[in-house]
């Protein structure tokens, strides 16, 4: 490891605390009340970046580009899928957005029945993972049709994509059987694309590719590397995201899973409140555009800011009681979405798969969970499994 520049013992030498990302993935939410209550901005020095953890402060993380830059040409996000619109700012970053807005502004009608498709294919007896076999597939058919994919790729082979490039995120290059898979699955897209734009004419305009492809981008490599950012972006947040959603449905009362099994607004709540009680994706990443003090930590120029959203979700100055599922609860949005212009895209796609897998709930029979459902990770977060046994239809009982 390289010795820190005397810039950078300046810097660390007014850090008042620094965190482990161990201990981080430990026990995320007592470490980010402490950080919110006593060190508002603290170290993380194996990141060799600044977390900050308090809702305002995060929001301004989020949003406050004068202060707060997410150009990061030599991220390890921009070194694996290449240039990017999460890490691009400005013209680049609005006219890339653009291009694909036509793609998220509603959901794929052919996606209407994409959670009676998962969920026939579940077994009516025995046990069975949620999270494997039915959040994770229906996430992977849902970027199938929002990339415009549906007649080239299944969604078991958009899971394996999924899987390769997140782990690729994680590994940075060391292990060489991680990079492997990532080689041959950069290929497979690369075919895909290739025939893909052998019936260009037939590309749903409505689909990323056909905006795409509208847009003028009609090279292998640009739409094979907007496939996999959009692959990465589209995999991680809604599997962990819709399966919290999901086990706390499990585990919820019986009163509330009834009422989420016929109240299309309780169902909104219900996800809301779940996905503020457990942000997906744990944090966003800014670099500090100038030498600034923030909340009385001097941040050199350049120096990387993590937005905590998982910890701004759980800001007792935001949210009452926040350690506390509240399927009802009314105090304004979360940030688990982000905020500011890099805003998430798939939001609304994300909403509107959980409506689906809410009212189907009941429809499955008799959930028994098999073992209690554990939240596991830090930087993506989710629970571990979902593994329920399943028996005779609820309304038979
Ligand atoms: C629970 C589900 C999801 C969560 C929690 C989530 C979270 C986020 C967050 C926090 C950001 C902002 C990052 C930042 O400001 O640095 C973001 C951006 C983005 N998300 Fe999501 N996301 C989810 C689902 C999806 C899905 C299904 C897609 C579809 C491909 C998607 C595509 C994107 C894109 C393209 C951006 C970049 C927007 C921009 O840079 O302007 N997300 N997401």
């Amino acid at each position: 490891m390289q010795s820190p520049s005397n810039a950078q013992r300046e810097q660390l030498m007014t850090v008042p605390m620094s965190v482990s990302v161990s201990d981080l993935e430990a026990n995320p939410h007592d470490l980010h009340a402490r950080c919110r209550e006593e060190h508002p901005v603290v170290h993380v020095p194996e990141l060799d970046a600044f977390l900050v953890t308090r809702w305002d402060d995060v929001r301004a993380v989020c949003s406050k580009s004068a202060a707060f830059s997410s150009a990061q040409p030599n991220s390890s996000l921009t070194r694996l899928v290449g240039p990017n619109m999460l890490h691009s700012e400005g013209v680049d970053h609005r006219l890339a957005r653009a291009a694909v807005l036509p793609a998220f502004r509603q959901p794929p009608a052919s996606l209407d029945d994409a959670w009676a498709q998962v969920s026939e294919a579940l077994p009516t007896n025995g046990v069975v993972d949620l999270l494997a076999c039915g959040v994770e597939p229906l996430v992977s058919l849902a970027l199938v049709h929002l990339l415009g994919l549906e007649r080239l790729v299944e969604a078991a082979t958009m899971t394996r994509w999924g899987r390769a490039l997140d782990a690729a995120a994680a590994d940075f290059g060391r292990d060489d059987a991680v990079a492997l898979e990532l080689a041959a699955v950069r290929e497979e897209i690369g075919e895909v694309v290739s025939a893909f734009l052998l019936s260009a004419g037939d590309a749903r305009p409505t689909s990323v590719l056909g905006c795409l492809l509208a847009n003028g981008v009609r090279e292998v490599a640009p739409l094979s590397q907007a496939m996999q950012f959009m692959v990465l972006g589209g995999h991680s947040g809604p599997r962990e995201g819709l399966a919290t959603v999901l086990a706390l449905a499990v585990v919820a009362e019986d009163d509330v899973r009834e009422r989420l099994s016929s109240d299309r607004l309780a169902r909104r709540s219900f996800t809301e409140e779940s996905l503020r009680w457990e942000s997906p994706v744990g944090a966003v990443t800014r670099v500090a555009r100038h030498d600034i003090v923030f909340k009385g930590v001097p941040l050199r120029s350049g120096t990387t800011v993590l937005g905590s959203l998982s910890s701004a979700n759980r800001d007792p100055v935001k949210f009452q009681v926040p350690h506390e599922v509240r399927p009802w609860r009314d105090e304004g949005p979360h940030l688990s979405f982000g905020a500011g212009a890099h805003g998430c895209m798939g939001a609304a796609l994300t909403r509107w798969l959980a409506q689906p897998l809410l009212a189907g709930l009941n429809e499955l029979g008799n959930v028994d969970l098999v073992a209690v459902p554990v939240w596991r990770g830090w930087w993506f977060r989710g629970p571990e499994s979902l593994t329920i046994r399943v028996g005779s239809a609820r309304s038979h009982t």
